[in-house]
């Protein structure tokens, strides 16, 4: 019986998104711990501190759910937790091949880690951190894809608001 998941990812910021995708994922699992660290691919706008600490206020309301930030392989960090899964989210067809990529690397670095894909609802699916960072950035409003507390810190970020 599986009981711990891990949800990975760099949440720079959060997104009603990834929130859809790690309230299914505790339907599913007794335990969901979700895990931020850095993307080497990806310069973030908040630091790993401010991502944890948003992250930590926006699922308070969701008991089953962790914070951690971890640094280093995901599957090592997924094996000390003693889970044996990791959940994505995979929106579209455009975030498969890299999502194919990572699932089968983690798997050929420890055989026993399988990662479980769970689709986003629909509104969702073509919204990103990226997206969401570039709209308040151009002084959009995000109100519709992140809470409240996200809006504000990424308005904040880009100083567009007192802080
Ligand atoms: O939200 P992201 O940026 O798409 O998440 C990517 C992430 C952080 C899950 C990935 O970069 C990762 O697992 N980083 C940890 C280092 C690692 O284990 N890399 C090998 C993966 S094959």
């Amino acid at each position: 019986m599986i009981k711990i998941a891990v949800y990975p990812g760099s949440f720079d910021p959060v997104t009603y998104g990834h929130l859809d995708i790690a309230r299914r994922a505790t339907n599913i699992f007794a335990r969901l711990i979700i895990a931020v660290t850095s993307n080497q691919s990806k310069k973030t706008l908040f630091t790993i501190t401010e991502r944890v600490e948003m992250l930590k206020v926006v699922t308070r309301q969701m008991p089953k759910i962790e914070v951690i930030s971890f640094e280093g392989l995901l599957v090592e960090f997924v094996m000390e937790q003693q889970a044996k899964v990791i959940i994505r989210g995979l929106r579209a067809v455009s975030d498969f091949e890299y999502e194919l990529q990572l699932a089968l690397m983690n798997r050929k670095l420890e055989n026993a880690v399988d990662t479980v894909f769970l689709m986003p609802a629909e509104p969702y699916t073509y919204l990103s951190s990226s997206v969401v960072k570039e709209i308040v950035s151009k002084g959009g409003k995000a109100a519709e894809f992140v809470p409240p507390l996200i809006e504000q810190k990424l308005r904040q970020k880009f100083s567009l608001t007192k802080k």
